[in-house]
């Protein structure tokens, strides 16, 4: 169950006790229950991201990363929250400074690996679906894609 209280979003940069928690948080959502671990070529993309969380009392409960991939697109990736807080609008918070960070930034579109079952997610924040299912981390995903709209950074 959510706490109520706000929940603050903070950048995470590589090597930042916040940075560890959220790597930790990643390999405990989404990489253990597939059998896996974050692998050393993830750990080496990462000093190539923008890493951000989401805290709740001191306590890191969301993450999300992005990977400049041109100069014109951002890959979104690790996007995560924990159980006890799904559905309190923590994830929606993570996409939306994800979004305002790379538009401030220049990006023009974002795009994400979204997991079959969870692609209703960045549906609901105005991305849409391109492209046929493949598979990635052993499961099947679906490339999702979203022009930035300039905003002021909150
Ligand atoms: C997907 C995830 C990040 C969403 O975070 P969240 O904080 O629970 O989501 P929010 O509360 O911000 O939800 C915003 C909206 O998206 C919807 N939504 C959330 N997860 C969804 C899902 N898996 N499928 C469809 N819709 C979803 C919510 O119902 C809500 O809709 P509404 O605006 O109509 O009320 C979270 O469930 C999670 O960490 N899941 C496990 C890891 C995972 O699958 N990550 C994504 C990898 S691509």
């Amino acid at each position: 169950m959510a706490s109520g209280r706000p929940v603050l979003i903070f950048e995470a940069p590589l090597d930042s006790c916040l940075y560890r928690d959220a790597l930790r948080l990643r390999e405990k959502i989404l990489r253990r229950p597939l059998g896996l671990t974050v692998s050393n070529e993830e750990l080496a993309d990462d000093t190539m991201r923008q890493h951000f969380c989401a805290v709740d009392c001191g306590a890191v409960v969301g993450t999300v990363s992005l990977r400049p991939l041109d100069e014109t697109t951002l890959h979104l990736k690790q996007m995560a929250v924990t159980e006890p807080m799904r559905s309190a609008r923590v994830g929606s918070r993570l996409v939306n400074h994800a979004e305002r960070w790379g538009a401030a930034a220049g990006f023009r579109v974002m795009i994400a690996h979204a997991r079959v079952g969870a692609e209703g997610f960045y549906l609901k924040h105005g991305y849409v679906q391109a492209g046929e299912t493949f598979f990635e981390q052993t499961i099947p995903h679906v490339l999702v894609r979203k022009l930035l709209v300039r905003k002021r950074l909150l």
